[in-house]
């Protein structure tokens, strides 16, 4: 299925490192809460949902990261992710990663296009038992 790029916000050039925005994308039809962060100079994105129980990794106040800048943390329970791939390094759902979100610069601005096409495999750790 295809899916309309969502505006994110101004070129990665015109973030602080460390700012981050929140927003929504449509994937397989389902629309999702996303955030982007600059980290080291590179705008990353992923879904706003932590894979240990599918909450938001922030409080809904657009803070990710954790005091020392080297992860993402979710604000729940503390797992710590790699901001540029989005893996799981430390907690409940070690070995997980967030689902990584395609960002493309288009028209003076960054849009996301969807899923990352180079994303790891889904590895969910928060999928309810069959
Ligand atoms: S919901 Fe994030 S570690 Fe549990």
């Amino acid at each position: 299925m295809s899916e309309a790029p969502v505006r994110v916000g101004a070129l990665p050039a015109r973030w602080a490192e460390g700012e981050s925005a929140r927003f929504r994308v449509t994937l397989d039809g389902v629309v999702r809460d996303a955030f982007a962060v600059r980290w080291h100079g590179t705008v990353h994105a992923f879904v706003n949902s932590c894979r240990h129980q599918s909450l938001p990794l922030d409080f809904g106040d657009g803070h990710f990261f954790d005091d020392a800048f080297d992860a993402i943390v979710c604000c729940r329970h503390g797992a710590r992710f790699a901001p540029g791939t989005g893996e799981c390094v430390e907690g409940p759902c070690r070995g997980a990663f967030l689902t990584a979100l395609a960002l493309e610069e288009r028209d003076g601005a960054l849009w996301c296009t969807g899923r990352r096409a180079s994303a790891p495999p889904d590895t969910r750790t928060d999928r309810a038992p069959r």
